[in-house]
């Protein structure tokens, strides 16, 4: 029997537990952890992100500050925000949605945040300390993932798994965490050979590269759990669907576990960001 993973009862219990955190936080400090996210432009899907985070900060009671940038906004206006959140005791955490449009330079930006405050994991110094195996504030999508697999396997200890991506976001951190975790990790990507008996190996398989429905039956091992990251709009029937990066019905009799798109990865990365928040904060007041 496959256990389809359910990501969004999962981030619910998360942001339960984080609540109850902050309101302990809240009650030895007398301050409000708060989270404050820059959008840039009008993305669909960066708009959507963004206004569900808004949603989970108040239901875990974080303040939720939010700037909405127009997507032609200069470098400079953009740095001096970066600035005075980093300067505002008001503000643990600082989210700047990606992509930026095409003027924008998102390593600078990345550069710029603070890396207590980096709720995200990607400044350079939390990315090198969570590669050498250091406590750091660690990337939303990778830690919701880590969270699902531990539930579903407990000790992740010599297992095989396979990201498949390598993006800065997701492919790389990840990896990072399976190997904090003991799993022997391969990273493939569009220049792998045989790319899909590669990933028929694979314990833990992790698709995140964006392809629609990329990773059918074949690619899969019996008994897998499968981790989707994907979000992809495709058209089916004239109507516009949100498929993963794996063809979910196609691989679903032949592994152990799956998590759906939507209602898997998506629930849990938000889930996380609040997670980060409070940790954020704990360390700044701390
Ligand atoms: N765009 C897609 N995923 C993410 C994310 O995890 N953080 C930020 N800042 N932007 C994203």
């Amino acid at each position: 029997m496959t256990l389809r993973i359910d990501g969004k009862l999962l981030a619910d219990e998360i942001v339960e537990e984080v609540s109850k955190e902050v309101a302990d936080f809240t009650a030895k400090y007398d301050v409000v952890p708060g989270l404050a996210v820059v959008l840039v432009g009008a993305d669909p899907a960066s708009s959507v992100y963004v206004r569900n985070k808004v949603k989970r900060a108040v239901q875990a009671g974080l303040n939720s500050i939010e700037h909405y940038l127009p997507a032609d906004v200069d470098q400079k206006t953009l740095d001096d925000l970066i600035s005075s959140l980093n300067q505002d005791d008001s503000v643990h955490g600082i989210l700047v949605q990606l992509p930026l449009p095409s003027h924008l330079s998102e390593n600078r930006i990345i550069e710029a945040i603070s890396p207590e405050k980096d709720v995200d994991g990607f400044h350079p110094q939390n990315v090198g300390k969570l590669s050498t195996g250091q406590q750091s504030l660690i990337p939303c999508t990778p830690l919701g993932c880590m969270i699902m697999l531990e539930r579903q396997l407990g000790d992740l200890s010599g297992k095989k798994a396979v990201v498949v991506g390598r993006s800065n976001i997701v492919g790389k951190p990840m990896a990072s965490l399976l190997l904090k975790a003991n799993c022997t990790v391969t990273i493939v990507h569009s220049r792998t050979k045989d790319i899909e008996a590669t990933c028929a190996e694979a314990d833990i398989l992790i698709a995140a590269v964006g392809q629609p429905k990329l990773i059918t039956e074949s690619w899969v091992k019996p008994g897998a759990v499968v981790i989707d990251v994907g979000i992809n709009a495709i058209e089916v029937d004239g109507k516009r669907t949100l498929v993963g990066d794996v063809d979910y019905d196609s691989v679903l009799s032949k592994v152990s576990a799956i998590t759906p798109v939507p209602g898997g990865v998506g629930p849990m990365t938000i889930a996380c960001l609040m997670k980060n928040t409070l940790t954020a904060a704990q360390h700044q007041l701390s």
